[in-house]
């Protein structure tokens, strides 16, 4: 037997500017334009190989060692679109193998939870998207693929660059100018450093697809963030990064994850992504802030419970000290404070 292989890994990207919303379900269109941070593909990422062979008859996927269903419109839309252009590469040159004409065996493992709010579709959809593309040869450039992607989640087109990405909305009806754009790459910033906190890795209730269509159907809230928030956070946050300036970035950052999750509650019925210990690490990194008078830590929380922080490498000892004391995970753990800076924070923390 014959096979074709190839393998390729895509990272986590976490928006700081949600994405919670679509204007086109079959195109995937969002109702406002976002951005993000691509993580290190040493931390949260998928590893997917894609194979074909003239014996394999129909299309499989393997995620996490188990096998799921390919059946979604969506999934079947990216699958479709790649064996198009593979069909194109074949027509042009008659010496190619049929790839287009075989099945194709696809295989996938998170290094992270899956469905849990830390962005795994994205992840996914980036990771498969270009393994196949690899696969198939195609020449497409990485702008290409992240439409296709972006066909299979929403948060994925924004995994195939690396750093500080936007996805301008556009305003087309056919998606064309709906895309993610590099805002900066990863070392115009490299201070900046993202931690998570598994508050609990189960699969989610509701997922982003459901949720947000929820929202957009009977949320008023999100009307108003849609007309008058986000277009003027978009702008605001894209000048933040651009000129580092890291408390700008903070406030914005856990204001829009506040604004995003103040509509989930405005759903009905309403959804509840982040739960009680969620609400704690919010409480914590404010108390953290107001401790050290400046931005230590920039909280934000996707479709689940699970908290990504955001942080200046040079703050990291400051920040994981009381971490890792209010969780109490941490045996042993080190820090530069006094006990009776400790007390004083706990006084800020407490009240
Ligand atoms: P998350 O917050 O993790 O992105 P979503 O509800 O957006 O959660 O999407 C979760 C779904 O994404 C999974 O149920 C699965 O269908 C799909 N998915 C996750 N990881 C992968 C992967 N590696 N390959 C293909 N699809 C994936
Ligand atoms: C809260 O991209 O997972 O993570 O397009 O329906 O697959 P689908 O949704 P998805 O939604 C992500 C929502 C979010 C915010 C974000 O990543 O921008
Ligand atoms: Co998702």
């Amino acid at each position: 037997m014959v096979y074709y292989i190839a393998s390729t890994t895509a990272p986590v990207n976490i928006a700081t500017l949600k994405y919670w919303g679509k204007r086109d379900k079959a195109l995937n269109l969002p109702t406002n334009s976002s951005i993000s941070v691509t993580l290190s593909q040493d931390d949260l990422r998928t590893l997917t190989s894609a194979a074909t062979g003239p014996e394999l008859r129909q299309d499989k996927l393997w995620l996490n060692g188990k096998e799921e269903s390919l059946a979604s419109e969506r999934t079947q839309q990216c699958l479709k679109e790649l064996r198009t252009l593979r069909k194109q590469l074949e027509d042009e040159d008659s010496s190619l193998p049929k790839f287009s004409m075989w099945g194709l065996h696809i295989v996938s493992q998170n290094n992270f939870p899956t469905a849990a709010g830390l962005a795994s579709s994205a992840a996914g959809f980036a990771a498969l998207v270009v393994a196949i593309a690899r696969l198939y040869q195609l020449p497409q450039s990485m702008s290409e693929l992240s439409e296709i992607a972006r066909q299979g989640s929403g948060s994925a087109c924004r995994s195939l660059f690396g750093g500080y990405v936007a996805w301008e909305m556009g305003k087309e009806a056919d998606g064309s100018d709906s895309k993610a754009v590099e805002i900066s790459p990863m070392e115009h910033w490299p201070q900046l450093k993202a931690a998570i906190l598994v508050v609990n890795a189960s699969k989610k209730d509701t997922s982003s697809t459901s949720g947000m269509q929820l929202t957009v159907k009977t949320s008023e809230l999100f009307q108003e963030r849609v007309k008058t928030v986000v277009p003027q956070r978009f702008i605001h946050m894209k000048e933040a990064i651009e000129n580092k300036n890291w408390s700008r970035f903070s406030e914005l950052t856990m204001k829009d994850s506040n604004s995003f999750h103040a509509t989930c509650l405005d759903s009905y019925p309403p959804i509840f992504y982040m739960n009680d210990t969620s609400k704690k690490i919010v409480r914590l990194c404010h108390a953290i802030n107001d401790f050290y008078g400046t931005y230590v830590v920039a909280y934000t929380f996707d479709a689940g419970p699970n908290a990504v922080l955001y942080y200046l490498q040079e703050n990291e000892a400051k920040l994981f000290a009381f971490i890792y004391k209010l969780f109490d995970k941490v045996p042993g753990w080190e820090t530069k404070f006094s006990e009776q800076d400790l007390q004083k924070f706990l006084e800020v923390y407490e009240n």
